[in-house]
């Protein structure tokens, strides 16, 4: 689709984009850059309306059509210094609305992916607790459940955009982030049946995976919001996210949220685990780095233009992207076009849920000019997410985790879009 550049551009609106547009692909002037076949295009019948298709049954679990083959988590081969322990990240350019399909949902194992088998399956639960139970996995299904959209983001999403702009494109610099509908049991069902004894103050989770990974949990939010989770947008959880069973912890940083879920320990005090101590702590510039930071601050991301897509053509367009806030829901999101000089609230169209994705749109005309496109999320404890360079004034560049600053695109008069930082 094209749009001639001698435009009247300040009459151009939604409604006179859309007509010119269809004018010109009725004259046949679309489409000299794509590899598209007239022969299937109106007014003649297309061969996919010529002859029968698959029938019910052959595709016995849906896939995407053959022409999405490019939606699909992408790995950074720098990053990934062997394949079990390592990151695959969402599309989240390729996405709408603010529930991630179950198999683009962002993976980050530490020992490879469990294969349970759920015959076999047991969650334990243990410690200071007045009975010490099992559970099967028909026991936790038992339960009084509930349904739950929450993000899951992880604790190292756009870690490597602390010294600077280096990926380009959101599935690498913001992709570990996903939001989904867990079904499950509160947590502190689970507690209650087991009877938690008085001076407990922390449970640690512990996963089934090779590296038994595993995390202290405060009591506190254990009993708050969290679930044991089992389902993921209505069907079981995939391996990847857990199967059978995973620790949903609303908010908080995803390495906590435990997989492949097989063992809940009642204590006093936390484990200090190797995840809670030589990772997934944040160096601060002093050369001390701080423990237990659990939250993940309010962010957002633009997710198309992306570097990843097809360049922006002129005239009436559409800024999409996704915002979210581990302290509770997104208040609004503003979009600036020059670089965080000045901001327009964008609007948010679908649920605005608790810790939740939600999906902004910014609407505008662009004439061809170069523009540094952003946006931030304020939630509804009024914290405005700050800049990239806020946060290094208090983290120093050699920072992992909790990289939530604005990110900066520059649209270039070409349409292209590139990851880039401003001063
Ligand atoms: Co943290």
């Amino acid at each position: 689709m094209t749009v001639p550049g001698d435009r009247d551009q300040k009459k151009a609106s939604r409604r006179s984009f859309l007509a010119g547009a269809a004018g010109i692909a009725v004259a046949g002037a679309s489409g000299k850059a794509r590899a598209d076949n007239p022969k299937n295009q109106p007014p003649n019948v297309p061969e996919w309306t010529r002859s029968l298709g698959d029938g019910v049954g052959v595709r016995a679990y849906g896939q995407p059509s053959k022409y999405e083959k490019k939606v699909i988590r992408r790995t950074v081969e720098w990053l990934t210094a062997t394949p079990e322990s390592s990151v695959s990240f969402t599309p989240l350019h390729e996405l709408d609305g603010i529930i991630t399909p179950n198999g683009l949902c962002f993976e980050r194992h530490h020992s490879g992916i469990a294969e349970i088998d759920p015959a076999d399956y047991r969650l334990m639960l243990h410690g200071m607790v007045d009975r010490p139970l099992s559970f099967t996995l028909d026991d936790l299904k038992r339960f009084p459940r509930v349904n739950k959209v929450y993000f899951l983001e992880c604790a190292a999403n756009s870690g490597m955009e602390w010294r600077g702009a280096q990926l380009n494109g959101c599935q690498y610099t913001h992709g570990m982030v996903h939001c989904v509908q867990y079904t499950g049991v509160p947590l502190k069902a689970l507690l209650d049946e087991a009877g938690v004894k008085s001076g407990a103050q922390w449970i640690m989770a512990e996963g089934a995976d090779a590296a038994a990974m595993n995390r202290s949990l405060p009591l506190a939010k254990a009993v708050d919001d969290c679930l044991v989770a089992y389902r993921s947008n209505g069907e079981m959880l995939r391996p990847e996210q857990g199967y059978p069973v995973r620790l949903v912890v609303p908010g908080w940083e995803g390495n906590i949220w435990i997989k492949w879920l097989r063992r809940l320990k009642v204590g006093d005090q936390p484990w200090h685990t190797r995840e809670e101590t030589s990772k997934y702590t944040d160096l601060l510039e002093n050369g001390k780095a701080r423990q237990f930071t659990f939250v993940m601050d309010a962010k957002s991301i633009i997710t198309a233009p992306s570097p990843q897509l097809a360049p922006l053509n002129k005239g009436f367009n559409v800024i999409s992207g996704l915002a979210w806030s581990g302290r509770g829901k997104v208040a609004r999101v503003d979009v600036s076009l020059d670089g965080g000089r000045n901001w327009r609230a964008a609007g948010i169209d679908g649920p605005i849920l608790d810790k939740a994705c939600v999906r902004f749109y910014y609407e505008f005309d662009w004439k061809g000019e170069a523009l540094l496109l952003q946006s931030r999320a304020i939630d509804d404890t009024g914290y405005v997410q700050p800049t990239k360079q806020a946060l290094r004034k208090i983290r120093g560049v050699n920072s992992i985790y909790h990289n939530n600053g604005i990110q900066t695109y520059e649209l270039k008069p070409g349409g292209e879009v590139e990851n880039v930082e401003v001063g």
